[in-house]
């Protein structure tokens, strides 16, 4: 049997190339490992150029050419095929639809959520609004473009004083692994925290702090996704900030999470119900705050492309619920040829006599 043909996006335009980089280097050895496929290693710079071995590639937003486009070199104008394109990217220009919008106008299946689910996983206030909407949980927030802090600065200050008071949480409304965020503990700080958000996204939100246990919920699947069991995070840090998720090793993650079994079982049943909501597809993390002693549970977000070395929490979740690294990247490849296959026979026509 031939193999299949696995374009592994990497780093990428984000405040996150680093942690993409590391991520891509566990599925990449997981795939080859598996034995059945043909890897190819997309490097994708911060400036977003894209190379296969030094070479630039590229894909191009026209269906049939089935591939990665060679820009240079001796194959210049050759096409290597592509069965799967796994965008092992997080944060800007990967994780937020826009990759996932050019692989459906070239027609290449992919790993993980579409252009909606990824571009509403990637922005928290969007992402918020439709949690609210389909009846999920969401803790107290307040947001606002760079054009309502420069007009309205005072106002928005008291405003999340008087309804979210400190400390508060401040994040630009699209990135992840902690990038932008800050926790105040009073106006100055808050102040300083806005504006440190800004220089990342042009809307900001801040939010009430959360009480209780990081806990996070791994989901695999499409139309019927699964549910992990849970994990708890236990960070090294005042919160679970970028130093805590990756410079320090002091983080710890407890798994399974020890929580009541009625409480683990409505996490996982949340989790599968934001997945859907959110409409996303093969892969998510969800994350919460459960507060076991006033009963209270929250979503935080969901990462429609978790960070995915072999310790990570999304892999390590499946592991203790049965499914191991290598063949839940067996799963992925699978889940993302069925969407595919199933978009395809969608009609793109319509004939109204
Ligand atoms: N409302 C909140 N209350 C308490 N802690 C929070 C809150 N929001 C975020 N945090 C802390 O900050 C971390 C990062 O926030 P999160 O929204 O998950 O951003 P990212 O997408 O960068 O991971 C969380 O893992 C948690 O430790
Ligand atoms: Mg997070």
């Amino acid at each position: 049997m031939s193999k299949t043909t696995i374009a592994v996006l990497h780093g990428g335009r984000s405040g996150e190339h680093e942690v993409s980089l590391r991520s891509a280097a566990s599925i990449m050895d997981g795939l080859r490992d598996v034995g059945q496929y043909e890897v190819l290693p997309v490097f994708i710079s911060r400036e977003g150029i894209w190379t296969l071995e030094g070479v630039r590639v590229a894909i191009l937003p026209e269906p049939g050419i089935g591939g990665l486009y060679v820009l240079e070199g001796e194959k210049a104008g050759e096409v290597i095929p592509v069965d799967v394109v796994f965008p092992v990217l997080h944060g800007t220009y990967g994780e937020d639809g826009t990759v996932q919008g050019l692989l459906e106008l070239a027609r290449i299946p992919y790993v993980g959520a579409g252009v909606p689910g990824s571009a509403i996983g990637m922005d928290k206030i969007l992402m918020k609004a439709g949690l609210l909407a389909a009846g999920l949980p969401v803790g107290p927030y307040l947001w606002f473009t760079v054009a309502d802090w420069e007009e309205n600065k005072k106002q928005l200050l008291k405003q999340i004083e008087e309804e979210l008071a400190f400390p508060c949480f401040v994040k630009p409304a699209n990135l992840g692994s902690s990038v932008g965020i800050s926790k105040a503990y009073d106006s100055a700080q808050l102040e300083k925290a806005i504006n440190e958000a800004l220089q990342y996204d042009r809307r900001v939100l801040v939010e009430k702090m959360l009480t209780g246990c990081e806990i996070e919920c791994s989901v695999l699947g499409n139309d019927r996704p699964e549910a992990s069991v849970p994990g708890e995070i236990i960070p090294c840090n005042d919160f679970y900030d970028y130093s805590a998720k990756y410079l320090d090793d002091n983080s710890g993650l407890e798994i399974p999470a020890k929580l009541a079994p009625e409480t683990i079982k409505k996490v996982r049943e949340m989790a599968v119900q934001t997945f859907i909501a959110l409409d996303c597809a093969g892969l998510g993390r969800v994350d919460f705050f459960v507060d076991e002693k006033t009963g209270e549970m929250w979503i935080i977000e969901i990462n429609t492309l978790p960070g995915f070395t072999s310790i990570s929490m999304y892999p390590k979740l499946w592991e203790a619920s049965g499914i191991s690294f290598n063949e839940l990247l067996q799963k992925l490849v699978k889940l993302a040829l069925e969407r595919f296959s199933q978009k395809e026979r969608l009609k793109t026509t319509f004939d109204p006599s």
